[in-house]
Parts: C-alpha cells; structure tokens; sequence
C-alpha cells in the first residue's frame, strides 16, 4: 500500500491517505517537543524507534484482546492503521507520583498510588490541553457515557498488561497517555504506546528511560530509547 496525501501533521507524527479510506498512514517524525510545545529539538531516529516499539506492543495489546488500531508496519518509521474518528481527550493512567501530578497535588515523587490513577485531557493546544473530570467529559460532549466506560476498561487493561509486560523486562511503568478512537461503532485504542507517551523507569536503578530525559536536558535520549527497544522486543 502507498501513502498518497497528507492528511494532517502534528508535533511527533504526520497521517497520509492510501488507497483504502479506512486505512492511514501514520509516520513517526524525530522532532520533539514538551511543555505546552515550548521546548523544541529532536531526537535521532525516535521516529524509527517509536514507531518499531508502538508496533511491537500494539501487538501484545491485541493478543490480550485489546482492541487496537495497529495493521501492520509500513515502513521503518511508519504504520497502516484504522482510520479511526478520535475522540479528543488524553487519557492518563498513572502508577506513581511523576511529572505534573506531583506538582499538582505536592505529592513525593515516586510514591506508588494504591491502585491505578485515571486522568482526563481535553487534546487542545491552544487551550494548553485542560484537565477534565468524567462529567466534563460526558457532559461537555467530548465521548459518549459508553464509550468513555469502554475506554476506561480498555485503559486499565492495558496499565495491567503492560505493566506485567515491562516488569518482566526489568522496567517499572510510571505513566502513560492513551488516545482512543472508534470506526464503525467501535472503540478502538490509536495513536502511540512509545518512550513519548509513557514514563519508564529501570526497575533496578530507577534510572529515566523516557522522554524525560529532553524534557529535563538529562542527555542521552536516543540511546535510552534504543536501550528500551531492545529491551522490550527482545
Ligand atoms: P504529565 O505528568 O505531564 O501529565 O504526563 C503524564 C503522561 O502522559 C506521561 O507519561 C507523559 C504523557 N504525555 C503525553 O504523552 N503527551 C503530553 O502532551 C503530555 C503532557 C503527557
Ligand atoms: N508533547 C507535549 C508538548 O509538546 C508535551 C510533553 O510531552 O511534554 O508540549
């Protein structure tokens, strides 16, 4: 399958056409961004790495029976996925106190939550992506009651396997951010599973293996990704 145009370009990946209008092209770029888009760089071969390991874990998302839009690999830094309607929320499971929940709420970073912490975004740049509650959600249009009720179960189905996952490889899972969508009546995860869009820690260490690592100038970002590739497709 060929892609052919370009649907829409945002911060990490860039959508084409093909063929079939139920299947899309989605391209992992190298350019990086944090805090509201503020901090731009980019990251060497992010796009190849994020895409490889998105595809890897879609795949042991599915044979868990999670539905998702991953069809196969395109190319090195490209999926075909279903041409999924997104709902516009960010949806966040949380493990442990990082990144802005700790400031938030003032909380000791690092301090492991007594069961799975689900949080909710409005995906607006220009309104620097709100939180919202359930009934924001509901109420203000943004997914259905079923459908949010679908997500939050597909969410924490995959905190539980993931998690599971990644310890076996030496990796504690902090975080992560989870974009839904539906085709024909049905919910679908899309977008990403990457170092992008998750906190990873070394299990032993503690040590950064995500984007953290730009966000906070720690050094060594591609090597950290690649490190948690290899360690996850092993
Ligand atoms: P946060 O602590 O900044 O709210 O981030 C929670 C998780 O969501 C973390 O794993 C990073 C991920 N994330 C994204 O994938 N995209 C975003 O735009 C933001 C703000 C966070
Ligand atoms: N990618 C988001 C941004 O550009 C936020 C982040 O991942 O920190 O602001």
């Amino acid at each position: 399958m060929e892609k052919t145009v370009v649907l829409y370009e945002g911060k990490a990946k860039k959508a084409y056409g093909t063929s079939n209008p139920r299947v899309i092209w989605m391209e992992f770029k190298d350019t990086a961004t944090a805090f509201d888009g503020v901090k731009k760089g980019s990251i060497q071969d992010k796009g190849r790495i994020n895409a490889a390991l998105s595809a890897h874990l879609f795949g042991v998302l599915e044979r868990a029976g999670i539905p998702t839009h991953f069809i196969e690999r395109a190319d090195e830094r490209s999926l075909l996925v279903r041409n999924l309607k997104m709902f516009p929320v960010e949806v966040v499971v949380r493990n442990a106190a990082a990144g802005s929940i700790e400031k938030r709420y003032g909380l000791e970073h690092g301090t492991r939550f007594r069961k799975p912490l689900l949080e909710y975004f409005l995906k607006n740049d220009s309104l620097h992506d709100p939180m919202l509650n359930r009934q924001h959600v509901v109420v203000l249009g943004y997914m259905p009651e079923r459908k949010l009720a679908r997500a939050e179960e597909l969410a924490l189905k995959v905190n539980t396997v993931l998690s599971r996952y990644m310890k076996r490889r030496g990796f504690f899972l902090v975080d992560f951010k989870l974009e839904f969508g539906e085709q024909s009546g049905r919910v679908y995860l899309g977008d990403e599973i990457s170092p992008d869009t998750c906190r990873i820690w070394d299990a032993g260490t503690g040590e950064i293996m995500d984007k953290d690592r730009f966000r906070l100038d720690l050094g060594a970002v591609e090597e950290h990704y690649e490190e948690v590739l290899r360690r996850l497709t092993a």
